[in-house]
């Protein structure tokens, strides 16, 4: 209960009602970390008898070191997508800090060559099409590109660039898990729009016509969505005093 005013004082104001929490500042962790374990239980799997008969993609004859690339890359990708979990860990940074700068040296050190430069390696000669090439390889080099400006500010201490640069580099490395759900999306799409001679039950038959948007609306979506949240809720946009 208030207490009274003492005579001759004025009455205190009544404490405003705190904000209502937004829904991207609750515990968002942890459906993130069970998106990204199931992710990569239904992605990584394939890969770990190192048979290119059990690969998801169509691997190409030549170079004869696409699929070692590949499967590099794709070990390296499943260290990195759970180094991003610890990495946006509001918790854990606040609390260990010194756990924040340690995997956040192995997301960049591993990440570059074990996923990034592989990726950029390997997106030449995707199976899927030019439209995938060229996607892929944009996406690599703008993952390469925001990795290494996001250490850079970091070294520099400039901590605000250091902390957007890297927002840029995760939502990237979410393009892949992302991409199972713009192909759920997809492919009821392009069921709509194919030859009806293409049986519909065969995946592969549709992979012409979704790969290339596919694979760019994977990186583009979840970097534009970072794009907003930096621009519109970021801690410049909440204390730009402190920025
Ligand atoms: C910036 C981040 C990434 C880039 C630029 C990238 C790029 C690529 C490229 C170019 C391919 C070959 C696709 C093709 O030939 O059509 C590929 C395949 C693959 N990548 Fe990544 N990747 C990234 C992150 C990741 C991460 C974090 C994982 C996690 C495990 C991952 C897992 C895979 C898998 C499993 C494949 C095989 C195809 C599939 O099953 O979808 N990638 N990636």
């Amino acid at each position: 209960m208030t207490p009274p005013a003492a005579p001759g004082t004025a009455a205190p104001r009544p404490r405003p009602a705190p904000a209502p929490v937004r829904w991207w500042r609750r515990p968002w962790i942890l459906p993130l970390a069970l998106f990204s374990l199931t992710f990569l239980l239904y992605a990584v799997p394939p890969y770990l008898s190192l048979d290119p008969a059990d690969a998801r993609l169509p691997v190409p004859q030549t170079p004869s070191w696409y699929f070692p690339v590949l499967v590099t890359h794709i070990f390296g990708g499943a260290l990195l997508t759970l180094l991003v979990i610890l990495q946006v860990w509001p918790w854990l940074r606040s609390r260990y800090p010194a756990v924040h700068r340690w995997s956040g040296r192995a997301y960049v050190l591993a990440g570059i060559p074990l996923v990034g430069v592989p990726a950029l390696l390997i997106a030449p000669f995707s199976g899927t099409g030019f439209g995938t090439q060229v996607s892929n390889t944009v996406w690599a080099v703008l993952w390469l590109a925001f990795t290494v400006l996001g250490f850079a500010m970091a070294r520099r201490r400039r901590f605000a660039d250091h902390r957007e640069w890297m927002l840029r580099s995760f939502a990237l490395i979410y393009g892949i898990a992302f991409n199972r759900v713009v192909l759920v999306l997809l492919i009821p799409l392009a069921l709509l729009g194919v030859d009806p001679e293409v049986p519909a039950e065969d995946p592969m038959a549709l992979a012409p016509v979704v790969a290339a948007p596919s694979s760019f609306l994977s990186w583009i979506v979840p970097l534009l969505f970072v794009e907003w949240w930096i621009k519109y809720r970021g801690p410049r946009r909440r204390r730009p005093a402190a920025a």
